[in-house]
């Protein structure tokens, strides 16, 4: 750390102002090296998100601890059990998804899967965590409202691969829609409920156009979208993308990107080679309905730092292709309506949620879910429970993919744990105006 800012020092003539923070952590309280135990709470705060103004939010914080955005870091390791004590002082009731955890159905935080938790009441989560790598936690309840007001936060179970780098950091993305004082947006128009609610304001755990001041020559960066609506387009001049890991963990190699598409809900982990000072910009992506083009937005300066040097990448773990063959087929087809008078809604197979028929599976059972993307627009799918491969893609684990406008993408699915999991897209707007359903998956008997 103070190698770091010496360097900066000697390297640049202009301070640093904001240095990218990294989110706090939940503290651990249980003595039991095998048990992560913490004390959650959500509840309302004031932080300074767009520098000498204040926010009235929704923020997570260890019971111990001041709240914050990103809320805190949830850290265990591979096989740990995880204990997650939780407390809503919120004025509202919520609950609490393990954004891409295999948690047990009653841990999934969902209204399909626990009654909300009452204001001033407290909820337990136990889970054990079966996979490495970034994982988010939010709210399942009103979650277009609850996620935007700042309750969300990174997870990061530790692999058993050792990679060897100068730093290893979580980048928590998203944006917020805030007037000139400061506050919050409390209105949704027509635009936000189509494209999903963007904000004129970019952030990088929490800060505006932070700096990161590089530990050495390689970072790993675990980059998760938590926006409502926003995509991501990242762009590092003069650098590329490594990208060893995706939503659900390592994949059996890197490949390397010019640009990174990051939709909402995903999560990316790359390695960077930092070589000179450069800027993490956001560049346009085109996801339908004639999006406007604003212009590639800063969203993080990075200075390099000392020179290191770093040994080769191990290999990736091996990874199966699901086998499908004679698997039953699962259609998914998702629609938007829009007279362009009244707000538009959303669907899957034509049913808006709650009113939605299951799809049923069997515990362990393998099924290819068609997602039909019949809109004009990209929608990110996202599938609780559990992780799947995309056909025709490279093979590696997700729980959140973008579906582009009027494409298809065809998932190799083996459902879960016993449970109701639901499926919707990553847009809230369009979760919570229909466009969600559930997956049931029966016991093997
Ligand atoms: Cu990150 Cu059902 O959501
Ligand atoms: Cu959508």
């Amino acid at each position: 750390m103070i190698r770091a800012s010496w360097i900066v020092v000697v390297a640049c003539s202009t301070p640093v102002d904001h240095e990218l923070p990294q989110p706090p952590v939940l503290v651990d309280t249980n003595p039991d090296p095998a048990i992560v135990e913490v004390s959650l709470v959500a509840e309302p705060a004031t932080l300074e998100l767009l520098p000498g103004t204040t926010t009235d939010v929704w923020a997570f914080r260890d019971a111990a601890g001041t709240g914050s955005i990103p809320g805190p870091l949830l850290e265990a390791k591979l096989g740990d059990r995880v204990i997650v004590h939780f407390e809503n002082r919120l004025p509202v009731a919520t609950t609490i998804h393990w954004h891409g955890l295999r948690v047990p159905n009653a841990a999934d935080g969902t209204p399909s899967a626990q009654l909300a938790i009452e204001p001033g009441a407290r909820f337990d989560y136990v889970f054990d965590a079966i996979d490495a790598g970034l994982y988010w936690y939010h709210p399942h309840v009103e979650a277009d409202v609850q996620i935007e007001r700042g309750l969300y936060a990174p997870i990061r179970i530790a692999d058993t691969t050792a990679i060897d780098v100068a730093a290893d950091r979580v980048l928590v993305l998203d944006d917020v829609k805030l007037d000139a004082s400061g506050a919050l947006s409390e209105t949704t128009d027509r635009l936000d409920m189509m494209l999903g609610r963007q904000g004129n304001v970019l952030l990088v755990n929490g800060r505006v156009q932070p700096t990161l001041v590089a530990a050495g020559t390689r970072e790993r960066w675990r980059i998760v979208n938590v926006a409502n609506g926003r995509y991501f387009h990242l762009d590092l001049p003069g650098h590329r993308f490594t990208v060893i890991g995706w939503d659900g963990g390592l994949l059996p190699g890197p490949y390397e990107a010019e640009t990174l598409l990051v939709a909402p809900g995903e999560r990316y982990d790359v390695i960077v080679e930092l070589a000179a000072d450069t800027t993490l910009r956001n560049i346009y992506y085109d996801r339908g309905h004639d999006i406007p083009d604003p212009g590639p937005k800063d969203l993080m300066i990075v200075r390099a730092g000392p020179a290191t040097e770093h040994a080769a990448l191990p290999p990736g773990p091996a990874i199966a292709p699901i086998d499908t063959a004679g698997a039953p087929e699962v259609m998914l087809t998702l629609r938007e309506i829009d007279d362009g008078v009244a707000m538009p809604s959303f669907t899957i197979n034509d049913e808006a949620f709650p009113d939605t028929t299951p799809v049923l599976g069997e515990q362990d059972a393998v099924a290819v879910w068609n997602v039909v993307n019949d809109t004009e627009m990209d929608h990110p799918f996202h599938l609780h429970g559990m992780a799947f491969q995309i056909e025709d893609d490279r093979l590696g684990w997700k729980d959140t993919v973008n579906i582009p406008q009027k494409q298809t993408r065809r998932l190799r699915v083996r459902y879960g744990g016993a449970g109701r999991w639901m499926f919707h897209c990553h847009i809230l707007e369009h979760a919570e105006r229909g466009m969600m359903s559930e997956l049931v998956v029966s016991p093997r008997l």
